[in-house]
């Protein structure tokens, strides 16, 4: 049994109108239908573009939102179901690290009174003393100094705000963090500090992590399994090095193929599939396969009018596409609807789409363009994107005290602990 089973979780949040009667006119479909497991001592990465659903899956994991439909199994027991009161024990065992570091800490609280706040709501140390000395300890561990304890949000940096975050969910000694976009509100240099310090604690406390980032390489250095969203589903799910070794649905190739390489004569020869159009909205989404209105390899008139399950196609490698066999294979060919450019050339394709005319447009000008890059060209080999994989930049561990510099509040921290 795995600590966090999710099975067919569903969150439609309801669409009202009228002011008297307050109707529901419709849903939007959140989430939609997702099962995975998450081992404990493992990390399970979520990524998809944004309004996808990943945060309100997370937030479901919490009950911080209402669940539609489905389960929620934490170490045996079905949140799902539980009555509020008892929910509220259930949920020191799980704590979420936001993206905003800074509007999650309360300004007016110094770190002593926000980290000890969620302790002496859940019974964690005899009284302050007790809790003020575990404090310091995962002061320590995150990297901060113990006189942060008297200090307020602001005085720290934005990577230093994300420990104390991360110290906060620690603190409460949870069986599960879910870290909701943890370093994308952080500069680059500053990221992949953090994304270390997420694995040191891994290995020192045996935590379990559900990350959902929007961005493939970050999940991709901290996760053991990662499953790509799509439109309130899951579209493909893999051990970490399969999934970036072999994609195998249309819209996880897309993805990986936005990621630059930093070797040049490989970035020369590497094709990008830009996709065309907007996520559609999940009030109102497509028929059959969600992805259908956006995939390079939609047949007719299937994948328009049966939804694909995700299926296990070998290894642990789920894909929810019809033809995943087919196209892997190369039997199954492309049949447009995304621009297929090279690599160094996808500035020339506009990003930015305003209006559904300029969006038409643009795709009208994008086909005849990627019409003329793709004539002919065979659907790459999964060695070539394997081999690609392989050299993609991985955040690297800062040398020690570069760390430090990069990080420390304008204030010297030696000059100012006290009783240090
Ligand atoms: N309380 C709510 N009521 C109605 N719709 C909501 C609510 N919360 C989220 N949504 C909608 O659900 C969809 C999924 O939103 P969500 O925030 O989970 O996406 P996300 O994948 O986390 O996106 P991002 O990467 O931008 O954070 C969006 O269309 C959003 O507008
Ligand atoms: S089922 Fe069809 S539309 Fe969906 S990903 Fe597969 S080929 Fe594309
Ligand atoms: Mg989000």
């Amino acid at each position: 049994m795995s600590l966090l089973e999710l099975n067919d979780v569903k969150v439609h949040f309801p669409v009202r109108k009228g002011v008297l009667f307050n109707r529901t006119v419709g849903h939007v479909y959140a989430v939609d239908g997702i099962s995975l497991n998450v081992e404990a001592g493992q990390t399970y990465g979520l990524v998809g573009e944004s309004g996808c659903g990943k945060t309100t899956l997370g937030r479901a994991v919490l009950r911080l939102v209402d669940v539609t439909d489905g389960e929620i199994v934490l170490d045996g027991t079905d949140l799902a179901k539980l009555p509020d009161e008892e929910m509220r024990r259930f949920r020191r065992r799980l704590q979420m690290v936001f993206q905003d570091p800074l509007g999650s800490l309360n300004p007016r609280q110094n770190i002593e009174s926000i980290l000890s706040e969620g302790m002496a709501a859940h019974g964690i140390g005899a009284n302050q003393e007790e809790r003020r000395e575990r404090i310091k300890e995962i002061l320590t561990r995150v990297g901060l100094p113990a006189n942060a304890l008297s200090r307020y949000p602001h005085e720290f940096s934005g990577g230093q705000r994300q420990r104390i975050g991360i110290a906060r969910a620690l603190v409460l000694e949870p069986d599960v963090i879910i870290c909701d976009e943890p370093v994308s509100a952080l500069d680059v240099s500053i990221q992949a500090q953090v994304i270390n310090l997420l694995e040191e604690l891994q290995e020192q406390l045996g935590l379990t992590y559900l990350v959902i980032a929007h961005d493939l390489a970050v999940v991709r250095h901290i996760s053991d399994v990662i499953g790509v969203m799509y439109l309130g589903s899951l579209v493909e799910e893999a051990p970490s090095d399969a999934l970036y070794a072999a994609p195998k649905h249309p819209y996880t190739k897309a993805l990986m193929s936005a990621v630059p390489v930093p070797d040049p004569e490989v970035e020369d020869r590497r094709e990008r599939i830009l996709l065309r159009g907007d996520l559609p909205s999940p009030a109102n989404p497509p028929t059959g396969c969600r992805f259908h209105t956006r995939c390079p390899w939609k047949q007719e008139t299937r994948c328009a009018t049966e939804r694909p399950e995700l299926v296990d196609l070998g290894d642990g490698h789920k894909v929810a596409c019809h033809f995943a066999a087919g196209i892997e294979a190369g039997t199954v060919k492309r049949t447009g609807a995304a621009a297929i450019v090279p690599a160094g050339k996808t500035d020339t394709v506009p990003a930015a789409r305003t209006s559904p005319e300029a969006s038409a447009e643009t795709a009208k000008a994008e086909t005849a363009k990627a019409e003329a890059v793709v004539q002919d060209e065979p659907v790459k080999a999964e060695s070539e994107v394997s081999a690609e994989a392989e050299v993609r930049d991985e955040p690297v561990k800062p040398a020690p005290g570069e760390a430090e510099a990069s990080e420390k509040p304008e204030a010297s921290d030696e000059s100012e602990a006290p009783g240090k």
